[in-house]
């Protein structure tokens, strides 16, 4: 099975593909959880990437395009991957395409989650992330037993520096001018499926796995 998550910043395609991955057990592979491990490791592609995700502003596609092509051609991947912020442009999705045809293959369905942009600058000030996991969280919708700690590995949460209100806002504009598109790409391959993203996290997580199966 061979899903992309779409949808806005914030709208849960990380907590959704968290919670799929381990359902279908099929890795989960976040562009996004990639280049944050890279600039905490201080590589030269996290040095890049920061320039960029500081302002709100996509990667450029060469930068990603070839990362995520390699890690989907690897053996953990031969019985389907979760891809949740790529693809994030036309091109991204193109060159996808073209990989896997390559091989024969093809992506199964391309989900999005909906939510409404007034929803999401709230929701995203409510957002923790892990410094050491990667696990994400919300102050009210799925808080943490102790407040300000992991409850996966005990590290310390914090507000991810791209999730200031303005920053969110840039990252919402990009979003709708870069990435949304793909929603009609997918659309006319036949592979579209939409769900609401407003709704209660395990509500999401049903109607998405009534359209996945079981
Ligand atoms: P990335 O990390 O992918 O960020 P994003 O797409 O902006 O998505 P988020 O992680 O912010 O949100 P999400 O939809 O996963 O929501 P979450 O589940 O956390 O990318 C960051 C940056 O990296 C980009 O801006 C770009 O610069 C760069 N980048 C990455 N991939 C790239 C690519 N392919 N090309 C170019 N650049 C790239 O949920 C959000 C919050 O809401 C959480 O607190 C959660 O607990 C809560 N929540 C979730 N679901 C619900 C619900 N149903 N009800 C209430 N609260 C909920």
């Amino acid at each position: 099975m061979k899903i992309i998550m779409l949808g806005a910043p914030g709208a849960g395609k990380g907590t959704q593909a968290k919670l799929l991955a381990e359902k279908y057990q099929i890795p989960h592979i976040s562009t996004g959880d990639i280049f944050r491990a890279n600039i905490k490791q201080g590589t030269e592609l996290g040095k890049k990437a920061k320039e960029y995700m500081d302002q709100g502003l996509l990667v450029p596609d060469e930068l990603v395009v070839d990362l995520v092509v390699d890690r989907v051609a690897q053996d953990d991947c031969a019985g389907g991957y979760i891809l949740d912020g790529f693809p994030r442009t036309i091109p991204q999705a193109e060159a996808l395409d073209a990989a896997l045809e390559r091989s024969g293959e093809q992506i199964d369905r391309a989900v999005d989650v909906e939510v409404a942009d007034e929803h999401i600058v709230s929701r995203m000030a409510g957002r923790r992330a892990c410094v050491g996991c990667g696990a994400t969280y919300h102050i009210q919708h799925n808080p943490t037993k102790e407040e300000g700690i992991c409850d996966h590995c005990g590290e310390t949460l914090i507000l991810r520096d791209d999730d200031q209100p303005e920053t969110v806002r840039k990252r919402l504009d990009v979003y709708h001018e870069q990435t949304q598109p793909l929603i009609d790409y997918y659309r006319a391959q036949g592979k579209l499926a939409e769900v609401d993203g407003a709704v209660p996290m395990d509500e999401v997580f049903d109607a998405i796995v009534r359209i996945l199966g079981e």
